[in-house]
């Protein structure tokens, strides 16, 4: 118990000193990533509730900390769409409060934005299921909105009227929610891919991903 308790302080350590600089401490981030997401789930599951004798301090470091590791988790889920072909073309802009699926096909890359359930677009896209950045495109994103990277945004709304009823997480899910599990993860994919086919874009996907905002 006392050598775990002292390979456990190491690990730290060398976490703390030497982050991503050997294997060694490589290997002890993905067993620190994979404690704390078990720890994280009991605490989750069971109501965590900071008892009567927690200190207001130990919050705040703990929000803070917790607060750094949600932005660097965000970057490192973020990168799942990055290098993909052709290279010509700027990644699209994920939408906050929805996601994005993408697939390269025959050198063309296509994204399709989804939102949140309870969230809906800004402009009327129900026949415009993806956008698309290839050499035809002059590798812009042929975007509603005009010159940038972004395809869509999703706000806050009662109904969801106005994309497709495929661009839109299933009630009750969010981008993450369905991330998470890969089943659901792979069902959003499949009807991307179907989406892509009934608009005549046919051919083997690549660097298919999908990324939350
Ligand atoms: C992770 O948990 C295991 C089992 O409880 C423990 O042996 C190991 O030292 C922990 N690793 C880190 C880096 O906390
Ligand atoms: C998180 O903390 C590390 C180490 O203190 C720091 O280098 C990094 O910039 C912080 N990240 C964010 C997103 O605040």
């Amino acid at each position: 118990m006392a050598l775990r308790t002292t390979q456990t302080w190491l690990c730290w350590l060398a976490v703390l000193l030497f982050s991503g600089e050997e294997a060694l401490s490589q290997k002890c981030q993905s067993d620190l990533l994979r404690n704390l997401t078990a720890n994280l789930q009991k605490a989750v599951d069971c109501g965590l509730e900071p008892p009567a004798d927690w200190e207001d301090k130990s919050t705040a470091l703990l929000l803070m900390n917790m607060r750094n590791l949600t932005e660097t988790l965000h970057k490192h889920q973020l990168a799942a769409c990055q290098g993909a072909e052709p290279s010509q073309c700027h990644e699209a802009e994920v939408p906050r409060n929805g996601g994005l699926a993408c697939a390269t096909v025959a050198q063309k890359r296509y994204c399709k934005p989804l939102c949140n359930n309870g969230y809906d677009f800004s402009f009327l896209r129900r026949s415009r299921l993806f956008d698309e950045c290839s050499e035809q495109t002059g590798f812009r994103w042929n975007s509603q909105y005009v010159g940038g990277n972004t395809l869509a945004v999703c706000n806050e709304a009662h109904i969801s009227v106005a994309g497709a009823s495929t661009a839109y997480f299933p009630k009750g899910q969010d981008c993450l929610k369905t991330k998470s599990n890969s089943l659901m993860r792979e069902s959003i994919l499949e009807t991307f891919a179907t989406d892509l086919k009934n608009q005549g874009v046919v051919g083997e996907l690549q660097h298919r991903c999908l990324v939350c905002g």
